[in-house]
């Protein structure tokens, strides 16, 4: 897609990847609508990016969990702007979750967020995007929804079910002209682990391994909206990850249970 005078409405756009990928797509000349809870730090953005050139941004406080909150967002930024050219659906949470030891208000919670958050979003920009027969949806997966890590099974069931959702929307909204990109993150530099469900620190390599900067992170989905790639990452770490946890899931077992099994003897 020719990125040049887009409207793109990008969720959990206060801070992190969100952040990074407003900033990212601010190279060019956008409209940027910005979604999240935290009121402040989407104002503060929307200033920085507003003193870009060619570059305007809308703050949208809404919580992506409730479907009024994100239809009225919606509806804002189709009456300052019209219709949504790219949905970027970023919004999302972790938590550590072992077996057995699951919060299952929480754990709801977090499908809340990061699967029917997606689905709210996807279906207040759908009819204007079906109407004008175009339009991009990029979700945020993980590289943790293609292969579950130990510890965080509620987190990466929900990123494996935003996964189907995008394969299946992918080919029903291909005769609308309406594309589907699944972008999945490697571990990332950004307050995820610090805004787990749950609290505390994640156990499933966060903080052990090196991160990318959200920055980079931010430039890729914005490189992913203009090539329009079925899927999409960050680095060849992250795709090399997938890849072998694809064609060796046997020997992707026996490395975590070493890493897991000596991670949970030290905590
Ligand atoms: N960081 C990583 O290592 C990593 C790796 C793979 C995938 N990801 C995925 O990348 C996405 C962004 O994560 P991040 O690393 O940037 O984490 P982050 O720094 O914690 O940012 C999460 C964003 O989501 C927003 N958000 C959370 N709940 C929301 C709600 N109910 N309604 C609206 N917005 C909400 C937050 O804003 P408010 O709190 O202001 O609402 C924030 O802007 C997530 O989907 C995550 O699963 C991250």
């Amino acid at each position: 897609m020719e990125l040049n005078d887009r409207v793109v409405l990008i969720t959990g756009a206060s801070m992190g990847i969100g952040a990074a990928t407003a900033l990212a797509f601010a190279e060019h000349p956008v409209r940027l609508a910005l979604l999240a809870r935290s009121e402040q730090r989407l104002q503060t953005l929307a200033a920085e990016l507003n003193a870009r050139p060619g570059v305007t941004a809308l703050p949208l406080a809404a919580d992506v969990s409730d479907r009024e909150s994100v239809a009225r967002a919606v509806g804002r930024t189709q009456e300052a702007w019209g219709a949504i050219d790219i949905l970027v659906n970023n919004a999302g949470v972790g938590m550590s979750s072992p077996i057995g030891e699951i919060d299952l208000i929480l754990a709801r919670q977090l499908f809340d967020i990061n699967y029917w958050g997606a689905i709210h979003v996807t279906e207040a920009v759908l009819p204007d995007m079906r109407a004008r027969r175009d339009g991009l949806i990029i979700n945020i997966s993980s590289i943790i929804g293609r292969r579950a890590m130990p510890g965080s099974g509620v987190y990466c069931s929900s990123k494996f079910a935003l996964n189907a959702l995008s394969e299946s929307m992918r080919v029903e909204l291909r005769p609308h002209n309406i594309r589907v990109v699944s972008f999945y993150p490697g571990v990332t530099e950004s307050e995820f682990s610090r805004n787990l469900l749950t609290g505390g620190s994640s156990v499933h390599g966060q903080g052990r391994m090196r991160p990318t900067p959200a920055a980079k992170v931010g430039q890729a989905i914005v490189r992913a909206a203009s090539r329009e790639p079925r899927d999409a990452y960050a680095t060849l770490f992250d795709r090399f990850f997938v890849f072998s946890a694809a064609v060796a899931p046997w020997l992707m077992d026996w490395m975590l249970a070493k890493f897991y099994g000596k991670r949970t003897r030290e905590n």
